[in-house]
């Protein structure tokens, strides 16, 4: 069996056992490929055609058993590897923290957010960090910013500062372990934020592979913005003059929308649309009735 024949036989797998993607992948094929490609220990980018000898049973019997795995224990193809991608760099990740796959990453990628700022910024804060992927790229795409990451979850920030050392800039990142805006998170340019905001209706029809992420990643409360009412309230305080604030809601937007009529945010393209990722500065922030 040759890897392209193992990968459609992977992906034939995966189809009939309807296991839920999201978490790194959004095709069956892509999700076989990951897998196989990381038993095997090939590169994620390997052309299954250009690689034409055949497997040996050994390999063909690892890779079906990891297939099996994730089949039948629905656990995100990111905990059986260890390893998830985002924007083209790795990440550590285990139990201990939601599977990276924020929409922020793209925006920072297209560098759509220095448009809303007058200046590069010196100081930005990775609010509700988890597994520290956005104050990497953060760090990465502002090579001259100090970076904080912050979280409520001690064990995501153990993973997080994984993160930081994987890539060498643990110098620049400082982790904090606190709830929300709370010291000792001063003032910042630029504030990134992916929350827990998934409704409660929404919470109760996720799948497996997202009830094994941690829950308080994920849930909201009943309208998903029950993280999102105090951080509106205090951001101002928070950002400098000419600050802004990036906030995910994925597809909330109704739910924004209902609880802060009073808000007009950007909406920063991304694959996903122009509604699950907005920006709003810190002049529109300090006018909120809250
Ligand atoms: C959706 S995850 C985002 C993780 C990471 N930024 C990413 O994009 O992959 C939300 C994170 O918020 C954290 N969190 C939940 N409630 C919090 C709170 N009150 N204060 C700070 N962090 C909180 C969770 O521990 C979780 O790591």
């Amino acid at each position: 069996m040759t890897l392209a024949e193992l990968m459609a036989q992977g992906c034939q797998m995966l189809q009939s056992s309807a296991v839920a993607l999201g978490q790194g992948t959004l095709e069956m094929a892509d999700e076989a490929a990951w897998l196989i490609l990381w038993r095997l220990g090939l590169p994620l980018d390997t052309d299954p055609q250009l690689h034409g000898e055949s497997l040996s049973a050994a390999q063909i019997e690892s890779c079906l058993a990891l297939l099996r795995q994730r089949i039948d224990q629905r656990q995100p193809s990111a905990y059986l590897t260890r390893e998830a991608w985002l924007q083209g760099v790795d990440f550590y990740v285990d139990e201990r923290s939601i599977v990276p796959r924020s929409l922020i990453a793209e925006v920072l990628a297209l560098q759509s957010i220095d448009h809303f700022m007058p200046e590069t910024p010196r100081r930005i804060l990775d609010l509700c960090t988890g597994n520290g992927s956005l104050a990497v790229l953060a760090a990465m795409a502002y090579p001259d910013a100090l970076i904080e990451g912050s979280d409520i979850s001690t064990d995501a920030l153990a993973v997080a500062r994984i993160n930081g050392e994987r890539h060498g800039l643990s110098h620049r990142i400082e982790w904090r372990a606190v709830a929300g805006l709370a010291p000792p998170l001063g003032q910042y340019d630029l504030i990134l934020c992916n929350p827990p905001y998934v409704n409660e209706h929404s919470m109760q029809q996720l799948p497996p592979e997202f009830l094994a992420e941690p829950r308080l990643a994920l849930a909201g409360g009943h309208d998903g913005m029950d993280f999102v009412r105090p951080l509106l309230a205090g951001a101002h305080r928070h950002l400098s003059p000419h600050g802004v604030l990036v906030l995910e809601i994925g597809h909330e937007r109704d739910h924004f929308d209902a609880a802060f009529p009073w808000l007009s945010p950007i909406g920063l393209s991304t694959s996903a649309g122009d509604d699950q990722v907005l920006l709003l500065d810190q002049q529109q922030l300090k006018q909120a009735p809250c």
